[in-house]
């Protein structure tokens, strides 16, 4: 536990840092351990069809683990140091997964990591959170590993410990905030919803009967909710179309809704 900590206070302590060269670090050069690197591509259940994103990549360990050990199509480091980025790109050389691995000397506040489905950090919870909007962003169902520290309030989606040291992991939920609408053999349906990271508040309204919500949750694209009734839902989210069946009293009825412009 105290090791644990120390792990975690050893970053944070370390902090912003000006090089010989005057360049302005936003997390100072500390490594994942190789066990940890193993642990974050495991719970993002990295596979042949991700494109992973390390930002502020270091010596290039974990997209290289990436390509060479979960066979991930392309991972792409970014890191500031243009040091760092020569000596990623040799090891990626020397590992043999230069055909999949590039590095970019470049700064994770401008570029852009867009194609990622799997992003990676060791960064610092403020990074993190200054990060956040621009990852909520990201596909739905991309997911984000973070070695030591969390992503503010957005609780996470999975964890796990290895050597002392805590990961956690994020799934990008689809947007659902909004007004949805829809209308089957002349009786409108209307969910008033408000989004949380993973979670949904709202009510629904089927014909003139008006339900608030018990739960709602967003687990990547998927959109379910359970109300009174009982009444729930599961559907697809994309875009500004959700296509689902919704289910009350018993009765199935397949709803394609659409999401009213703000
Ligand atoms: C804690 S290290 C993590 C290295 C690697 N991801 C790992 O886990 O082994 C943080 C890295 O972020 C880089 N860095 C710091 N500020 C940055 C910025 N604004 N843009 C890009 N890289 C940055 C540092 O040079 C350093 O290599």
């Amino acid at each position: 536990m105290i090791k644990r900590a120390l792990a975690a206070a050893f970053l944070l302590l370390a902090a912003p840092q000006v090089a010989a060269r005057d360049i302005y670090f936003d997390v100072p050069y500390v490594a994942t351990p190789p066990a940890v690197v193993a642990a974050m591509l495991n719970l993002a259940k990295a596979g042949p069809n991700d494109v992973v994103y390390d930002l502020g990549s270091g010596d290039g360990r974990i997209v290289i683990a990436a390509a060479r050990d979960f066979k991930v199509k392309k991972g792409i480091g970014i890191d500031l140091d243009p040091d760092l980025v020569t000596l990623a790109a040799k090891n990626a050389k020397d590992a043999h997964v230069s055909d999949r691995v590039t590095f970019a000397r470049g700064d994770i506040f401008k570029m852009d990591f867009k194609e990622a489905t799997i992003l990676t950090l060791y960064l610092l919870p403020d990074v993190n959170v200054t990060l956040r909007p621009r990852i909520l962003d990201l596909a739905p169902g991309t997911r984000v590993v973070s070695h030591a520290f969390n992503m503010g309030d957005w609780v996470p989606d999975g964890a796990d410990n290895v050597d002392m040291r805590r990961v956690y992991m994020w799934i990008v939920p689809a947007k659902v905030q909004g007004v949805w609408t829809a209308n089957v053999n002349n009786v409108p349906y209307r969910l008033d919803l408000t989004q949380h990271y993973q979670n949904a508040d709202g009510k629904v309204k089927i014909g003139a009967r008006e339900t608030a919500f018990e739960m709602g949750i967003v687990k990547s694209d998927v959109f379910t909710f359970t109300a009174a009734g009982p009444v729930t839902f599961e559907g697809k989210v994309a875009g500004n179309t959700i296509t689902g069946t919704l289910t009350a009293a018993g009765k199935r009825t397949p709803l394609t809704l659409v999401r009213e412009a703000s």
